[in-house]
């Protein structure tokens, strides 16, 4: 099973405030919807509930939370991420989705890194991602797009293995 990780960040690793994004940006929704799509994406339980339509269509749906009563429709909740890769062990490739507490005890273990960075700063933040070890992560594929009428923010979309 390939464990992968996927997140938009800013320049500084900052990736939500106050339980939402930090900003709407439509390419990366896309990107987001067409790299996942027709996988399981893994999610924290504050993550979940930040998601304006629950579960994700078209994906299985795992949420990870210490509340073991907590029932879904449309997710399968695990105590841990350790017993949800259990449950996952015949699944080819599995994508983590966030938050921070989730990235956070995912990156050791993780694969590959589809990273949307976002080119600004948002002060604001109170979510990061971890700090990348770019002596451990290669960079093995990037492409960067520049503000338009949709999206008010240049980023780039980097994937990176370990
Ligand atoms: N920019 C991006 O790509 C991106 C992606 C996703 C999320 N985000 C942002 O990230 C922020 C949310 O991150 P967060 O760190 O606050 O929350 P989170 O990681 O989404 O969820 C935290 C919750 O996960 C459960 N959990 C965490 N570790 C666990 C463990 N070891 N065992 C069992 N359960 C565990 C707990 O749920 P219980 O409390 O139920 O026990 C915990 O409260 C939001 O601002 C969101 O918008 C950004």
């Amino acid at each position: 099973m390939i464990i992968s990780m996927i997140v938009a960040a800013g320049r500084n690793n900052e990736i939500g405030k106050s339980d939402d994004l930090l900003c709407h940006l439509p390419a990366d929704l896309k990107h987001f919807k067409e790299i996942t799509s027709g996988h399981t994406v893994i999610m924290g339980r504050k993550t979940f509930e930040s998601l304006p339509k629950g579960p994700l269509p078209n994906r299985r749906n795992i949420v990870i939370s210490r509340n073991v009563g907590l029932k879904i429709e449309g997710a399968e909740v695990y105590p841990s991420l350790d017993y949800a890769f259990i449950k996952l062990i015949d699944e080819n490739e599995v994508f983590i989705i966030g938050g921070a507490q989730i990235y956070e005890q995912a990156l050791p273990i993780a694969d590959k890194l589809y990273l949307t960075r976002i080119h600004a700063d948002f002060p604001e933040a109170d979510a990061f991602f971890p700090k990348i070890d770019f002596t451990v992560w290669r960079e093995t594929s990037r492409e960067t797009f520049f503000v338009d009428e949709k999206n008010r923010y240049s980023y780039s979309f980097i994937e990176y293995e370990r």
